[in-house]
């Protein structure tokens, strides 16, 4: 447990968190989970669809009612109103962060710097309904006069995580006939696997970068452009491009046609960006109407975070309880495990959202904090992940949280596959938190006909020690309107905690050194210059250049 108190807690309040949290660290895991039969009730929430079950989180109703007061103490109510109004949330850029208007289904206007958000929002989204029913209907053609069959989205982190995610996630759900993939990554790889197979007169290349400078959405975008100049002529180039960004003399500079250029403002964090146009790589895939019930369901959540009590407030708890399992149980890490493959990527998406977010060390004030701030997060589909590395969740050395994400209903009408899904999910889930005593592994063992001498030499490995703290996120199906409420409740997590921690969670200051440095080294790995300030890494520079000519 770390000693020093969260920011906003007083002295009193600080105390008897801090008493809760060594009282639970000290309860035996049986009287945590076995003795209360309403430990599921009084540890469980539903709300627009999505069942929290927190009962097998190391907490209990006394110790969550300490955290809601911290909430309180935190200005949490206040803080969300902020989000919701428009207000600067974002004080090192001194701008809102008004991912919530990007869905917002309220009609309630909203002026941010004299324009009213709600009409370039809605703007936006009839000319992004216009164009996915032109390229997926066929009114909008190539070149060569064929209909697009394939859309390359060129982006990387908010604008290639979210869409990526969702595409994968929703791929039931895909209607327009369209495949569409992704490159991101700046080894050229990806894009030289699709190059390979697709062919370019049918193919579309949505370049999405909110700064259009990012240096990896720009060297695979000039892969792409060259691509369909070489097979298919410049003249091609405006009719097989489309883009979203703020930087409109960039998408001039790069020959994006008007009417193919999408909006994007600065109030739209990267990592929440999806709902936007970022978001055309889904819509082209899944159709409009399962876009607008995306946003629908994040809408859902975001009216519930917004007028939901604080002990009902499905995001508010999940970030409780980020803090407590961070703060009071030293998880340095999050395991985020999807049952149900279709939910892949979403580990990766949220490891931007989370990390990006929230991986700080200084207050909104800045001052240094003194607590910790974001666990790492990172995860894969259950049940694969049981057969690597649920060996140390159960029995390594560190205590590391756990977000299970069930859905009832199979994503392919699979049904029995799915209930032996769940059955895998909660069987972990409670081997987590019950654990499996020496006694019990003794008796098991001996029951087998062991000698007892031996018996007791291996029950000592078969002892899991449980008190791994769960929760298990439960609904129905994986919809459009699911994962819109699953990425806004995870949304709006990171806020809660990001208020508990007193931190910025818009800004990403964190990512820019790296990229500057690349900057400075790229003509240093041509070969063009010679870093004579940095010696090691001319050294290394040299080596691969003997490399590269053998
Ligand atoms: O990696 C840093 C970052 O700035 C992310 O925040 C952002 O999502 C990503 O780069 C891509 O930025 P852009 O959309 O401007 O290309």
């Amino acid at each position: 447990m770390t000693t020093v108190s969260l920011p906003f807690a007083s002295p009193e309040l600080a105390a008897r968190l801090a008493a809760h949290a060594a009282r639970l660290a000290a309860a035996p895991v049986r009287d945590l989970f076995a003795t209360d039969p309403a430990r599921f009730a009084a540890l469980s929430r539903e709300a627009e669809g999505l069942l929290l079950d927190y009962s097998r989180q190391i907490i209990d109703a006394p110790a969550l009612g300490a955290l809601v007061e911290l909430a309180q103490q935190a200005g949490v109510p206040a803080a969300i109103e902020r989000l919701f109004r428009g207000e600067i949330v974002n004080g090192t850029e001194g701008r809102p962060a008004l991912h919530v208007a990007l869905r917002d289904r309220s009609g309630t206007p909203l002026a941010v710097g004299g324009h009213d958000v709600r009409s370039l929002v809605s703007a936006e989204r009839a000319r992004c309904r216009d164009f996915v029913s032109a390229v997926a209907g066929g009114a909008r053609v190539s070149a060569t006069g064929r209909r697009f069959t394939d859309v390359i989205n060129v982006g990387i982190g908010g604008s290639d995580l979210g869409p990526v995610m969702a595409v994968e996630a929703l791929r039931s759900y895909a209607r327009t006939g369209l495949e569409v993939h992704f490159v991101s990554n700046i080894d050229g790889v990806q894009f030289a696997d699709l190059a390979r197979r697709l062919d370019p007169a049918t193919t579309l290349v949505l370049v999405c970068s909110k700064t259009f400078t990012t240096l990896e959405t720009l060297t695979n975008a000039r892969l792409a452009r060259q691509w369909v100049a070489e097979r298919l002529g410049e003249a091609a180039v405006p009719r097989h491009f489309a883009a979203v960004s703020v930087n409109h003399r960039a998408m001039d500079a790069f020959g994006v046609a008007q009417d193919a250029r999408f909006a994007m403002w600065d109030w739209v964090g990267g990592r929440y960006s999806m709902w936007s146009a970022i978001g055309l790589a889904i819509e082209l895939a899944v159709g409009s109407e399962h876009f607008e019930a995306l946003l629908d369901g994040a809408y859902a959540i975001d009216a519930h975070f917004r007028s939901a009590p604080l002990p009902e407030n499905l995001p508010v708890l999940l970030g409780l309880l980020g803090v407590w399992n961070r703060h009071y149980l030293d998880c340095a890490s999050l395991a985020v495990l999807p049952y149900d493959s279709r939910l892949h990527r979403f580990p990766a998406y949220l490891q931007q959202l989370s990390m990006e977010s929230n991986g700080k060390r200084v207050r909104r004030d800045g001052r240094t904090v003194e607590w910790p701030t974001e666990p790492v997060i990172w995860g894969e589909p259950g049940s694969n992940s049981q057969h690597s590395f649920f060996q140390l969740l159960h029995q390594g050395t560190s205590r590391i949280a756990l977000d299970f994400l069930l859905p009832a209903r199979s994503s392919v009408g699979l049904a029995e596959s799915q209930e032996l899904a769940a059955a895998n999910c909660l069987a972990q889930a409670e081997a987590f938190a019950r654990g499996y005593t020496l006694e019990e592994a003794t008796a098991e063992l001996l029951a087998k006909g062991l000698p007892a001498e031996r018996a007791a030499e291996l029950a000592r490995h078969k002892v899991h020690v449980g008190k791994r703290p769960s929760s298990v996120l439960a609904f129905e199906r994986l919809d459009p309107a699911t994962l819109g409420k699953l990425v806004a409740l995870y949304e709006h997590k990171v806020y809660v905690e990001s208020v508990l921690w007193d931190i910025n969670p818009f800004d990403q200051w964190g990512v820019e050194l790296g990229k500057h440095l690349a900057e400075r080294l790229a003509p240093a790995v041509r070969g063009e210059r010679r870093l004579d300030d940095r010696p090691g890494v001319q050294a290394l520079i040299d080596r691969l250049a003997d490399w590269r000519r053998t």
